[in-house]
This record gives C-alpha cells, sequence and structure tokens, in this order.
C-alpha cells in the first residue's frame, strides 16, 4: 500500500482528484468507481471545479458507484444516487446513460448479476474509490465470517445505522442495502482509499496492520496490488 498523509481534508481532496483529472485526460473513456460518505466530497469538489475550469471532461467517463440503500426511492434527498447527483453528476459533463448504479429496490439477485455483467461489458473498473466505515467496513461490507464476492443485499449493522443515521430526519434510516460485494471490489485496477478524523484511526490501523480478516473487511486491502491511501493526521494518528 501506498500511504500517504496529510494536513488536512482540503488537501486530500485536492491530491486524489489530482490522480482522477490526470487519468481521465489521458484515458477519456475508463470506468471509474465512486463512493459515498462525507469523506469523498472535497475529492468531488476539485473534480468538478477543474470540469468547470475546462481542465477536464467526463463526456466519455462510465461510472459505478459502491452501494445504494433498499426501500429508498431513488429521488429521495437520501439516496446515495441523489449524493452522487448532487455533489458531482450534476457538476460535470458526464453522460446520464454512462451512470450505473445498484438499484436497491430492485430483486437482490437479478440485480447483482446485472451489475457484474454491466462492470463487466464495460471493461471492469479502472478506479475504485473507497472510504471506511468505523468498524472497517467498506462500501456496505459489514464485519462477517468470510469476505462476499459479486454484490448482494446487507442488513446494516447497528454502528452504521449509528453514523448514517444523523442524515434522516424525515424517515427512519433503511435498514438494508445492495452493496458490491468484496470480490467486485478487489477486480478494481486500482483503488484510491481515504479515510479522515480520528472516529477512522482504529479501523485505519486494523485495516493497514492487523490481520487480513473478514471481521475486518478493508484489510482485504492489503492484498490487493495497487491500493493509494490518503488519511490526514487524525486517521493516522494510530499508524507507528
Ligand atoms: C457508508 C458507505 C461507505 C462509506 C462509509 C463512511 O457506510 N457505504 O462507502 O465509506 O459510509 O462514510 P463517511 O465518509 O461519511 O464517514
Amino acid at each position: 500500500m501506498d500511504i500517504r498523509v496529510y494536513k488536512n481534508e482540503q488537501e486530500i481532496g485536492e491530491a486524489a482528484g489530482k490522480i482522477y483529472v490526470d487519468y481521465i485526460n489521458a484515458n477519456p473513456s475508463c470506468v471509474l468507481g465512486f463512493a459515498t460518505g462525507a469523506t469523498p466530497v472535497p475529492t468531488y469538489t476539485y473534480m468538478a471545479e477543474q470540469c468547470k475550469a475546462g481542465n477536464v471532461s467526463f463526456k466519455d467517463v462510465k461510472t459505478f458507484n459502491l452501494d445504494e440503500y433498499c426501500d429508498l426511492p431513488k429521488e429521495h434527498k437520501n439516496s446515495f444516487y441523489m449524493f452522487m447527483y448532487d455533489n458531482l453528476f450534476s457538476k460535470v459533463d458526464l453522460k446520464p446513460e454512462n451512470i450505473d448504479f445498484l438499484n436497491g429496490n430492485a430483486d437482490p439477485e437479478a440485480e447483482s448479476e446485472r451489475y457484474r455483467k454491466s462492470i463487466e461489458d464495460k471493461g471492469g473498473i479502472d478506479i475504485q474509490l473507497l472510504g471506511i466505515g468505523r468498524n472497517g467496513h467498506i462500501a456496505f461490507n459489514e464485519p462477517a465470517d468470510e469476505f462476499s464476492g459479486e454484490a448482494y443485499k446487507i442488513k446494516l449493522t447497528e454502528s452504521t445505522i449509528e453514523a448514517n443515521s444523523i442524515y434522516f430526519d424525515d424517515i427512519p434510516m433503511p435498514r438494508y442495502a445492495m452493496t458490491m460485494g468484496i470480490g467486485s471490489i478487489m477486480k478494481a485496477r486500482k483503488i484510491i482509499f481515504i479515510a479522515t478524523g480520528a472516529a477512522k484511526a482504529q479501523a485505519v490501523r486494523d485495516m493497514i496492520k492487523g490481520e487480513v480478516t473478514p471481521k475486518c473487511p478493508a484489510s482485504i486491502l492489503q492484498t490487493h496490488p495497487d491500493v493509494t491511501v490518503f488519511l490526514d493526521e487524525a486517521a493516522a494518528s494510530l499508524l507507528d
């Protein structure tokens, strides 16, 4: 793993965002896997600014996303699709037909197969962006007895519900989600991982220094050949 520590999330947003801008300029029809959560927002902001300034175009880029809630309309303000729309999709020149998203309201097995095939048909994901949950989850792959494969429907843990329910002020947070599995994430050619804040420090330590175990799903990244880790000082505070 290539581990880089920055002063704050703004610096991470620029550094990680620049990797995307350079990659898209060199590979205009690349396939990108995006993530939701507060952590990647500065990275999306940087990409959007660069697109607005004419320094990069997403017109031939294809995108996938890690996960989506079940039992929530796509248009609800807290869907992950709307998060991406607000933070990136509406601010760059991505074509709507080039955006693919897991449908949390479809039959899980059929949707998993559709998504797997769609990623495969587009040549696989070139760069997958990842954050981490406080319990070591990536996408919505919660701690488990074994590593998952392709996309599947997951029951969210109390830790994740507690962390994410702050965004739900009108309805209760959904208890289930569709998520890309560990197997699908590990197929990405390159992974950009971002974590910020002291609340992530233990999970980051377990991911980098701990045993590779499905009890800390992010630890599988130790076995991926191309992972760049962006941390702020607080998230890196438990590393030697
Ligand atoms: C959710 C997402 C993850 C994300 C995590 C952390 O659970 N499914 O992909 O990494 O939240 O989010 P945040 O960046 O807001 O801490």
